[in-house]
């Protein structure tokens, strides 16, 4: 049994941080026993980047939540830099920290890093990114992606009119996909594609762009100034005579930057509106988007629900028991089918972004300002 943590696990009274999730941040366990004993233990959190918000917001959940069962955080933002991510992971390592939660910038990039962390007896919880090639990958929090994706390309078809048969197209479609070194990209696609190709394969859905392949798709880091510049390009070369009525975007940040092409483009005008555009991660420009009547809609995931999630997973491993999962086939890193907790992704537009986003808490009415 690994020394670490026997020795945790050892802790006399230790309690689960139970995985309820309809009780989000709170905690119910100040001033126990347990948490007093918990006290020394930290906790790594290596996140991707603060330059989206929704990566903020999973910094802030997983402090709080992990805090609020005793533990101490150290919490640290790679920028998109792959090598600085490698860094601080192992600069964590060094400090000794009890357990790792890691939301990869580059899945396939911390193999060695991993192993670091596996020789010094450090369990790893991935979250949100698969972590990928590595057998030193514990349990995985994530969501149900391919479902994202899904939403996604369904919303789309359903909006066109196509799902009841009410018009027939053909409708002019383009399509992205998000970044190549993160493993969910090709679960958000192929969930969108499910729904969109038999349309295509009808010619009900043309891509005129013919950039139909998930490589021809990607958007490096997920920047919404790649996906503007790719739009542009697909608006000039293609779009001079026609007019696209829909976008496939997956992810919130890559919509703002296609939309800002579109507007550029005089889309957004009597004579030319906007087509649908899709997204993911609820962030606050979006559900303002969405609200203006730009961005069509976008999939909310709740990243207090993922933290909970997450900081179960932390404890159960520190104290040698089995978290809670809910999928033991699905996500294969290359070396071993990682268990996985996937929670459910929901789509939302403007007809129930108060209800889901607001009403629930996730952002508040001001932020919407
Ligand atoms: C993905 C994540 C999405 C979105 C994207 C860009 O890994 O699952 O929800 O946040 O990264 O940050």
């Amino acid at each position: 049994m690994p020394s670490r943590r026997a020795a945790i696990a050892a802790i006399a009274g230790a309690t689960t941080l139970a995985l309820t999730l309809t009780a989000c941040g709170q905690s119910g366990e100040g001033g126990s026993k347990e948490s007093k004993n918990k006290k020394d233990l930290t906790v790594g959190i290596a996140m991707p980047t603060k330059s989206s918000e929704r990566w903020i917001l999973d910094g802030q959940n997983m402090v709080s939540t992990l805090k609020s069962a005793g533990y101490k955080t150290t919490l640290q933002y790679g920028e998109d830099d792959v090598d600085q991510q490698v860094q601080q992971i192992e600069g964590m390592i060094t400090q000794g920290v009890d357990a790792l939660v890691i939301a990869a910038i580059n899945g396939d990039a911390l193999s060695n890093v991993l192993k670091e962390a596996h020789d010094a007896d450090i369990p790893v919880i991935s979250y949100d990114r698969l972590l990928l090639n590595s057998p030193y990958v514990d349990y995985y929090a994530s969501f149900d992606n391919e479902k994202v994706g899904h939403l996604q390309g369904s919303y789309i078809v359903d909006k066109l009119g196509l799902k009841d048969g009410s018009k027939k197209g053909p409708f002019n479609i383009e399509l992205f996909a998000g970044s190549n070194d993160d493993n969910n990209t090709q679960y958000f696609f192929k969930g969108a594609m499910k729904e969109l190709q038999p349309y295509i394969d009808k010619k009900q859905l043309v891509v005129k762009s013919g950039q139909t392949k998930m490589t021809q798709c990607t958007t490096l880091r997920w920047d919404g100034g790649t996906a503007q510049k790719r739009m542009d390009d697909i608006l000039t070369s293609t779009y001079s005579h026609a007019r696209v009525d829909a976008v496939l975007s997956p992810y919130d940040g890559i919509s703002i930057g296609i939309l800002s092409a579109l507007k550029s483009d005089d889309y957004g005008s009597a004579s030319k509106p906007l087509p649908i555009v899709t997204g993911q991660d609820a962030e606050v420009a979006s559900i303002k988007s969405i609200r203006a009547g730009q961005q069509t809609q976008t999939v909310f995931k709740d990243t207090r629900k993922l933290a909970k999630v997450a900081s179960s997973m932390v404890d159960a491993v520190l104290k040698d028991k089995k978290p809670q999962v809910n999928d033991t086939k699905t996500y294969n890193n290359g070396k071993k089918v990682v268990p996985s907790y996937l929670l459910q992704p929901v789509s939302v537009d403007k007809t129930n972004y108060q209800k889901v986003v607001i009403d629930s808490g996730y952002h508040k009415a001001s932020d919407l300002k």
